[in-house]
């Protein structure tokens, strides 16, 4: 086919591809299972796709569908694999996989007007906003992901705190005129994203307070009442804590309730972070912890990890859904709103810092509905109960041990082969060795954090699919690869695969 047409592709031939294609998704799907969790692409095809020119010639759709399963789908990223254990990162649910391609075949820019993407992210906010026990005078948004959701959450903090100390962040910058330090409150097991939304507003990192955990890595309320009220004596402005709803690290979730009574009581700003763990609060079993959502001034949710929504899909909640729009609206003429198909629409871009925004709230809204509330709640009752699962089948291991408790869905642990030496270093190393070679074996995949300095494996259940042979299979292929890398010396200083780390 010419490229005379420009992008064009005529119907008879898009409609042929848009099929071939949908078979070749659902084939790649019936598939993962007996793939490798991850293959590691080849030097022949990195240095094809490197090498590659972009040349003047047009080359056909049909073609570059062929190239695309060849080159690409069979190098993923693995978290399509019910034996993928890493990070928090889910599998697409297929009918996200169906929305995507409808979306963009729309192709909106959800950011202002009456159109159907704004009226379906009205639609799913507000039963977030319900879910999680927030007003209706709450406001949010749909956003790439719980990163974003923070620095948007916090941005509406600032806002907050410079409006109640009476001065104009959005026009002065962060320059409190009483010259007070503006002060955030985090536990050691805060995500790091917290930091960077921290460093972006201004605030600059030196503003973070890093509060103590609790054996279980919850963040020590106790200890956080104290810092504030040292801080504020020493004539620092304590405006905002960070608790985590599910920390990325164990899952742990910190007290929020009594979070919340000390932030009532001191006049401070609650984010609260639940970016992995805020969906569970639909579950009886965990909803207890995380009823104190409720009560947070902005929260960070992640409908791409637990609920399965395809990659990017965030969303942050503010309970002043004005404060909100005071924190980002600003409307140049060419965006006007007051006529045409602006008239009575949502305008999201008043919202977040984005203008063009895409149409997320499609897949999310498709899911939602797919499960509807008693599938989710069965999605994550069995997570939470393979979590426990996967804590016996560690236990009842000799040179496995557990490093954290299982609140959610992380299971953390450690390898100590028998006779281990106690130098901390040398069972670091022996850990980050099973690490990548259990990654690189590709039966399963997990990957590593430290808590408390000490390196652990961690496996999160997060796949629709993962079933207990699964399961079983991880704590093979970990006690397998264990084995035989502490027989051949991986704890020792001289093996090869152990970098310099900070903690
Ligand atoms: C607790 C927590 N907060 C924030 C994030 C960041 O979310 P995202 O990667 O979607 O930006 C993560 C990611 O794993 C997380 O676990």
């Amino acid at each position: 086919m010419s490229g005379d047409l420009g992008p064009a592709l005529p119907e008879d031939q898009f409609r042929r591809l848009a099929h071939e294609t949908a078979d070749i998704v659902a084939d790649y799907l019936a598939g993962i299972r007996q793939d490798p969790v991850v293959r590691v692409m080849p030097d022949t095809v990195r240095r094809r796709l490197k090498e590659q020119e972009l040349g003047d010639d047009s080359v056909s759709a049909a073609q570059l569908v062929q190239e695309i399963r060849e080159f690409v789908l069979p190098y993923p990223m693995g978290n399509g694999h019910p034996r993928f254990f890493g990070w928090i990162n889910s599998a697409p649910a297929p009918v996200g996989i169906l929305a995507e391609m409808l979306v963009a075949a729309q192709n909106p820019s959800a950011d202002v007007g009456d159109i159907a993407a704004l009226h379906v992210e009205t639609a799913v906010l507000e039963w977030f906003k319900d879910l999680m026990g927030f007003p209706s005078a709450a406001a949010g948004i749909l956003i790439s992901g719980g990163t974003m959701a923070t620095l948007t959450g916090l941005a509406a903090a600032r806002q907050w705190v410079a409006e109640s100390d009476g001065w104009d962040v959005r026009r002065d910058g962060v320059r409190p005129p009483d010259g007070r330090r503006l002060l955030v409150y985090v536990s050691e097991e805060t995500h790091s994203s917290v930091r960077k939304a921290v460093e972006l507003l201004g605030l600059g990192s030196s503003a973070l307070r890093t509060v103590e955990v609790d054996d279980g890595y919850r963040m020590d309320p106790d200890a956080l009442a104290r810092r504030i009220e040292r801080d504020a004596e020493l004539g620092e402005r304590p405006f905002c804590v960070v608790a985590t709803a599910g920390t990325v690290n164990s899952g742990a979730i910190d007290p929020l309730a009594r979070i919340a009574d000390i932030c009532d009581r001191h006049g401070l700003w609650l984010h609260i972070d639940g970016a992995y763990g805020a969906i569970a609060r639909t579950h009886p079993r965990v909803a207890p912890e995380l009823r104190g959502i409720a009560r947070a001034d902005s929260l960070s949710i992640d409908p791409h990890k637990w609920l399965s929504v395809p990659v990017e899909c965030g969303c942050a909640l503010v309970r002043d859904g004005e404060l909100l729009r005071r924190t980002f609206a600003y409307v140049p003429p060419y965006l006007h709103t007051e006529e045409g198909v602006g008239i009575g629409g949502p305008d999201f871009a008043q919202y977040g810092f984005q203008q063009t925004r895409g149409f997320r709230a499609l897949k999310l809204w498709a899911v939602l509905r797919h499960m509807g509330l008693r599938g989710l709640r069965e999605m994550i009752g069995r997570h939470l109960a393979l979590a426990r699962e996967l804590a016996a089948l560690i236990d009842d291991a000799p040179d496995l041990h557990m490093a954290a408790p299982v609140t959610l869905s992380v299971v953390a642990f450690r390898y100590v082969p028998a006779g281990a030496t106690d130098d901390p270093e040398a069972l670091n190393r022996l850990n980050r060795a099973i690490e990548a070679e259990v990654q690189n074996d590709g039966r399963v995949f997990l990957t590593t954090t430290r808590l408390r300095g000490r390196l652990v494996l961690r496996a999160c259940v997060l796949h629709y699919d993962t079933r207990s042979e699964d399961l079983v299979e991880l704590v093979h292929v970990v006690r397998e690869v264990g084995a035989a890398l502490a027989a051949k010396g991986a704890s020792d200083p001289s093996w090869p695969s152990m970098e310099a780390e900070g903690t």
